[in-house]
Order: C-alpha cells, then structure tokens, then sequence
C-alpha cells in the first residue's frame, strides 16, 4: 500500500499547504540570515555512520529513561510557542499523540491551550517551560499551577530574554495580536481546514497568561505585557530561584557553552539541553551538534545532557546519542505533523523518527540505544 507521507520533509510540505502563510513561516525560520537555522540540520547530515554487519540485530531496543521518565525512544517534544495556532487545541492534540506514543510533552508559557487544558486530556504527566519574566509573582504562580496539574519536570529556557528577529514575522506582521491585513485575511481565508479547527478551538488566545495577569484580558493588553516581560536581567541566581521554589526535575534549556554548562549545573539543573533555539535567536551561534561534545566533556558525567535544534530524522537522535546526548528534542519535526494533520500527524512524525532511528542503529550494529557510542561514527564531522 502507498503513502504519501515517508518522512518528515513530506510532513512539511504537507503542513505548508494547509495553514496560512504566517503561522508556517513563524515555524520555519530562523532569526536574521538564517545561517545557525541551517548549519543545525547541516551539521548534522554532514556526519557519517559506521555500516557493521555479521551482527545478530534481530532484537532491538529503543527504550531509555529522560529525566527520570521511561520513553519509547530518546525524544521528547519540545516546548513551543503558538502550536495551538498550526491546528485549533493543538497543544492538546500534541500532548495526546505524545502520550500515544509515549515520549514526553513539553508546554510553553507561550501555548494557546492551558497547563489546565491539557492536565484535563492526558493522563500520563507532561513537562513544563518557563520564561524567567519580570513579575516574578506571576512565575511563582505559574510553578505552582503546573505543580498542580501534576507536571515532573520545569523546563527553563534561558536563551530569549531577548527577541532574535525572523524577518518573516515582521513582514507577515506576526505580532500579538497578528495583523489582520487584507493578504492575512485572505490566506486564512484559503485555508478551510485549519479555518474548522480554529473555530472549534477552546481557546485563541494564550491560555497561561490572559485572564491569569491583573491587566491582560485580551490579545491587544497582552501585546504590551509580552513586550515588557521578558526579563534580560535574569541570571543564575534566578535559576537557583526556582530550584528552591520546584521540587521536580529541572531541565535547563539554550545552553551552548560548557561554562554554562557548569554553572547551570552548579544552580541545581538535573538536565542540560543543548541548544540554539532552532536557530531562532542568536544568528552566528554554532549548531548544537557541533557545541554537543565540549558540554558532554564538561558535564555529562554529573547530569544529563541532551539536544534540540535540527533533529529532522532518525538519523538524527543517532548520531547526537553517539556523541553523548541522552535525549533529543524535536520542535519542527512535529509541528510539520500537527499542522499537516493534527493529533494523527504528530504521532506519524514520531513513528517516521521511530522507524528511522530503529532501522540506523540496526545498520550500524547496534541493537540497544542505551549502548550506542562515538564507535558507531566513522567520522566526527563536527
Ligand atoms: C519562541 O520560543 C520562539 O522561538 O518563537
């Protein structure tokens, strides 16, 4: 039997058909030139596999534990912003698929749905992210109210305190709220399926924030609080902060540097992940592939260390495991699934990931995830 729908990419173009012009492009970007949202996945294709065969690859295993968790592969989803924006209750679709599958979900701060709304639809526990913001009674607030819905893990993510520019949300006019120009007004117009889930969607707004803050009651007072919240002077004493306010895991999320490594480590982190923010923020970063080795060196001994940012494939989760990632996390990968057909797409984006990881570590030899290693690469690359 056919299927139209072999890897992610086909995922993509999927998902660009479907959903208007600026949603898709607030996906798929990066900030300015774009060059660390290329060199992400770049990098990554750019290493080479050591083919091994005569070996008894019969029985495979892809199970392995995420802070704590045991997952059905060594990928969560990650936080993203806007995902109830790709689809109406998107975030919900996501965290069920997930749950189907059992990965990890992530929910922003900046979700559509609720830490509420999804506690209400799933019944495995999902994880947290947090922006460190300006009024800390509400980040206090926030903590408890995922503590509340039963979430194990806080993400915090601590590389956008400020905003890198992605051109195409300025010329889309991607703002909160998105500019209803008349090319706007016309694109949705054009896009009957997702024009049907977003208007049986529960929520339109950002769920964590409007109706929670004294003040932003719709999208025009929430424009003025995003823009003045987001603190740029946070700094590890914030972090040390939460430590003592959250009892779960702490996962900290944007780390490229090995000193930061450490010193995220020093504040209390249980989980490192390495990360660039999909190339969304500082243009001219390095990928994280390429940061991953020095930070394993530097930490990966005292805590886990994982990967986001171009993890596209299988392939992918691979090679960042074979250079000492315990875990990846995807954003666009499942995305593209949501936007292209909802909670049945994320779980295809996952089981293409799944198939594809599965079948390359077979080639390579190896029949565990968890003893996969730098010998399954036949060179470095990066
Ligand atoms: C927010 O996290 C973004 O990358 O847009």
């Amino acid at each position: 039997m056919s299927d139209p729908i072999a890897c992610i990419e086909d995922l993509r173009a999927v998902a660009e058909r479907r959903i208007p012009r600026m949603f898709y492009d607030y996906v798929d970007s990066g900030s300015y030139t774009e060059s660390t949202y290329r060199a992400n996945e770049a990098d990554l294709r750019q290493i080479r596999l050591r083919q091994r065969v005569g070996v008894d690859i019969g029985a495979r295993n892809l199970t392995t534990v995420m802070a704590g968790r045991q997952v059905a592969m060594p990928v969560a989803l990650a936080p993203t912003g806007l995902a109830g924006m790709m689809r109406g209750n998107g975030e919900i679709l996501a965290a069920r698929a997930a749950q189907r599958f059992n990965v990890p979900f992530t929910l922003s701060t900046m979700s559509i749905c609720s830490i509420e709304d999804v506690a209400q639809n799933v019944t495995a526990p999902f994880w947290f992210q947090l922006y460190v913001m300006r009024d800390r009674a509400f980040i206090e607030q926030l903590i408890q109210r995922a503590a509340a819905a039963g979430c194990t893990a806080l993400v915090v993510t601590m590389d956008l305190q400020v905003g890198g520019q992605r051109h195409k949300d300025v010329r889309n006019g991607l703002s909160t709220p998105p500019r209803m120009t008349p090319g706007n007004l016309l694109n949705m117009a054009a896009k009957p399926a997702w024009l049907c889930s977003m208007a049986r969607a529960k929520r339109r707004h950002f769920g964590n924030i409007v109706g929670h803050v004294k003040g932003v009651d719709d999208m025009s007072s929430l424009a003025s609080w995003v823009k003045d919240q987001f603190d740029p002077t946070m700094t590890w004493a914030d972090i040390e902060w939460i430590r003592k306010l959250w009892q779960g895991k702490l996962i900290v999320k944007g780390i490229l540097d090995p000193h930061d490594a450490r010193r995220a480590v020093e504040a209390g982190a249980d989980v490192i992940v390495v990360s660039n923010h999909g190339g969304r923020q500082l243009d001219g970063a390095v990928s994280s592939i390429q940061a991953l080795p020095a930070i394993v060196d530097a930490v990966g001994e005292r805590v886990e260390v994982w990967l986001d940012s171009g993890v596209r494939t299988g392939q992918d989760v691979l090679k960042a495991v074979a250079l000492g990632a315990r875990g990846t996390m995807i954003g666009r990968a499942f995305l593209y699934g949501l936007a292209a057909a909802g909670e049945a797409g994320v779980h295809k984006s996952l089981a293409i990931i799944a198939a594809e990881l599965d079948t390359t570590m077979a080639l390579c030899g190896c029949t565990d995830i968890a003893a996969v290693g730098p010998d399954i690469l036949a060179m470095r690359g990066v």
